[in-house]
């Protein structure tokens, strides 16, 4: 048998223990996979070990059985209920043996799959375009990190707009890239809330704008469309807008995108911040914190760190409650920090600001979301 008629074995059959051991080649010695249930949910566990260090990943079957790497191993031991199977490698391919076996049968197995919004085997074929599930409506095992984020962010929205009686909404995506979020929200506001959507989705690439417009179109997504600008400088949509949206918009795009919000008084933002380099490139010893600003990737992640809760402030200084929540598990984005925020008062508590403008004048550094909400 070949690796790939073992990997398509494997997933017609759910296993209880898959072991691979015996290593040919790569960088593990050894993985494993078993059935694990988190919070309510059956995943299963992969278990990837080097000499010095284990790597662990909670993940749906078949997606799992998609990161084992069978060709790596001379020897693949594959347990049900029943039986055995042992693959041992041989000069024209994997020769397999099968023992008789009594193990107990794990009941939960495969009975309890987390109901998503979004979930494997719904028949939303734009995300089979945008490469989020293959024809058969099974998670594309790349693209499973994905999926959980933004699963997880329109989950957190829905938390949101569960109850509410809206007719319509409009919503501004800032960096929208590929657009697989963009093309999710509309199907979660259109076709499951049933309520009238426009969306737009800004981006600096021309070819994904272009793509994307092109399945809005195919898919009759009318409401939805994308628009080639640069969020930094363009004059955006000036009608009235309900809901602003960043997924990993690069460096200061999110603050831009804040900045729009706070200016056009919008109630509801949803943002996910990327990678933030201002901070650390200007911060300077200033006070009690210089500790943080002494090994480089202390001082990274502290910016990091101080860069969202400078913009949490900002967002409460103009009137918004703001709740900064783990977006994903760190295993599925290292950059998984929401700022969930919601306008709640047109007043404005200049007191926030006094006292960021002191901590940016103590430690010398500049803060694009401060710098523009603060311009007269
Ligand atoms: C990391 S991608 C994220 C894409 C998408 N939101 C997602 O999560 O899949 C960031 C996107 O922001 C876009 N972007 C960066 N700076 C921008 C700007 N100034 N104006 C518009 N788009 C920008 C990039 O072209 C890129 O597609």
């Amino acid at each position: 048998m070949t690796a790939e008629e073992i990997k398509e074995f494997f997933k017609q059959n759910p296993a209880l223990k898959i072991v691979l051991s015996d290593k040919l080649a790569g960088e593990f010695n050894k993985i494993s996979l078993r059935p694990v249930n988190i919070k309510g949910e059956q995943l299963f566990q992969l278990e990837k070990s080097t000499k010095t260090q284990v790597f662990h990943e909670n993940l749906p079957y078949s997606v799992a059985i998609d990161r084992l790497e069978l060709n790596n191993f001379k020897q693949i031991l594959f347990e049900v209920p029943q039986k055995s199977y042992i693959f041992s490698i041989s000069k024209n391919g994997y020769k397999k043996r099968v023992k008789a076996n009594n193990l107990a049968k794990v009941d939960t197995l495969h009975n309890k799959t987390k109901k998503y919004l979004l979930n494997e085997g719904d028949n939303v074929p734009v995300m089979q375009e945008l490469g989020i599930f293959t024809k058969e409506n099974k998670i594309v095992a790349s693209m499973y990190d994905k999926f959980k984020q933004i699963n997880r962010f329109i989950e957190i929205i829905d938390d949101e707009f569960k109850t509410s009686n809206l007719n319509d909404i409009t919503i501004l995506d800032f960096g929208c890239g590929k657009s697989y979020l963009t093309f999710l929200i509309y199907h979660y506001f259109v076709n499951i809330k049933k309520i009238k959507a426009h969306i737009i989705g800004y981006d600096i690439k021309n070819d994904v704008v272009e793509n994307c417009n092109k399945l809005a179109k195919k898919y009759n997504y009318s409401g939805l469309e994308f628009v080639l600008s640069d969020v930094k400088k363009d004059k955006l949509f000036s009608g009235k807008i309900d809901m602003i949206i960043t997924l990993h918009a690069c460096d200061t795009a999110t603050d831009y995108a804040l900045n729009f919000a706070i200016k056009n008084k919008v109630k509801y933002i949803f943002s996910v911040p990327c990678c933030q380099h201002e901070i650390n490139l200007s911060i300077k010893n200033g006070g009690e914190f210089d500790i943080m600003l002494k090994d480089g990737i202390i001082k990274e992640r502290f910016s990091a760190l101080l860069t969202d809760e400078i913009r949490a402030e900002i967002l409460r200084a103009f009137g918004y409650s703001v709740d900064m929540i783990e977006f994903v598990d760190f295993a599925h984005s290292p950059k998984n920090i929401m700022i969930r925020a919601k306008q709640t008062t047109s007043k404005i508590n200049t007191k926030i600001l006094e006292k960021l403008q002191n901590l940016i004048k103590n430690y010398n550094f500049s803060q694009k979301l401060y710098d523009l909400s603060t311009k007269k």
